[in-house]
């Protein structure tokens, strides 16, 4: 299944304020089984990009398409996991399980074998605040595995994560996804993360927001945290640097 945007326009409009042009002319297919991550300056209109595939903004003309017969089933993972509280980590691994109606049993069967994955045999009784912030977003992006989606959309899901623990998640990440081989969307400011993870990088310009240039990243797979020190993910840091660079100097007014 190919997701294709097709002229992608949003601007949102505002009683109190101008309104903001938030995507011009926004389109780029991605392949089944393909990691594309989205970077560019803060309000370029990345969360917009996820939240129209999601459903949850309606585009002002333009469209999201898929080859396949039935739309497709998407799970979004956000920077603030979105673990319900009141359930244990087995319990919210398996929640979107239980939404689709999958036996007890196997639910759960299926979310031990979710938690061997993430490290995190001896955890399933805990509830969410006796978990770090790394463990939470482990358990975050396991229930948005193990829901078996389509389209998996990230929006900067390792956003509130100290640098350590980001790289020890962006591995984590990396064997899931090898495992899994999901179409994912993967919004982040951290342009190491995008170079690591993804196999193309989609660069955005500020206001309106609009693709400045779409990168392959031509590091052989698969890949481990290792991979960041070979001679060419410094060179594709550095030319998707350049690309953003003025935009995001604009942005801060520099
Ligand atoms: N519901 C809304 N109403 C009005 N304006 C909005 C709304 N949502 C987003 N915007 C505006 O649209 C633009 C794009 O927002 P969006 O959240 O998609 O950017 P972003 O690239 O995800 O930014 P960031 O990197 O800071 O998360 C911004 O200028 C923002 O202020
Ligand atoms: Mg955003």
């Amino acid at each position: 299944m190919t997701v294709t945007f097709n002229k992608i326009n949003k601007t949102y409009l505002r009683h109190t304020a101008r309104q903001v042009e938030a995507l011009r002319d926004v389109s780029f297919s991605v392949d089944n089984h393909e990691f594309v991550s989205i970077v560019g300056p803060s309000g370029c209109g990345k969360t917009t990009l996820l939240k129209i595939v999601a459903g949850l903004v309606k585009a002002d003309s333009g469209n999201v398409s898929y080859t396949s017969k039935e739309k497709p089933r998407s799970a979004l993972v956000f920077q603030d996991q979105g673990l319900l509280p009141w359930l244990t980590v087995l319990e919210n691994v398996c929640l979107g399980l239980e939404l689709q109606r999958v036996k007890k049993n196997e639910r759960q069967a299926k979310g031990r074998d979710f938690l061997r994955t993430i490290h995190m045999v001896g955890f399933e009784d805990h509830y969410p605040h006796e978990l770090s912030g790394g463990m939470k977003q482990r358990v975050a992006l396991a229930r948005a595995f193990l829901t078996n989606p389509d389209i998996l959309l990230m929006d900067e899901p390792f956003g509130a994560l100290d640098a350590q623990s980001r790289l020890i998640m962006q591995e984590e990440l990396l064997g899931l996804w090898n495992r899994e081989r999901k179409l994912v969307l993967f919004v982040t400011h951290d342009i190491d993360e995008a170079v690591l993870l993804s196999d193309r990088v989609v660069v955005m310009s500020h206001r309106p927001g609009a693709i400045k240039q779409i990168i392959t990243i031509p590091l052989e797979r698969p890949r481990s945290l290792e991979t960041r020190e070979e001679s060419k993910f410094t060179e594709i840091r550095w030319q998707i640097w350049k690309l953003l660079e003025k935009d995001i100097r604009a942005d801060l007014s520099l």
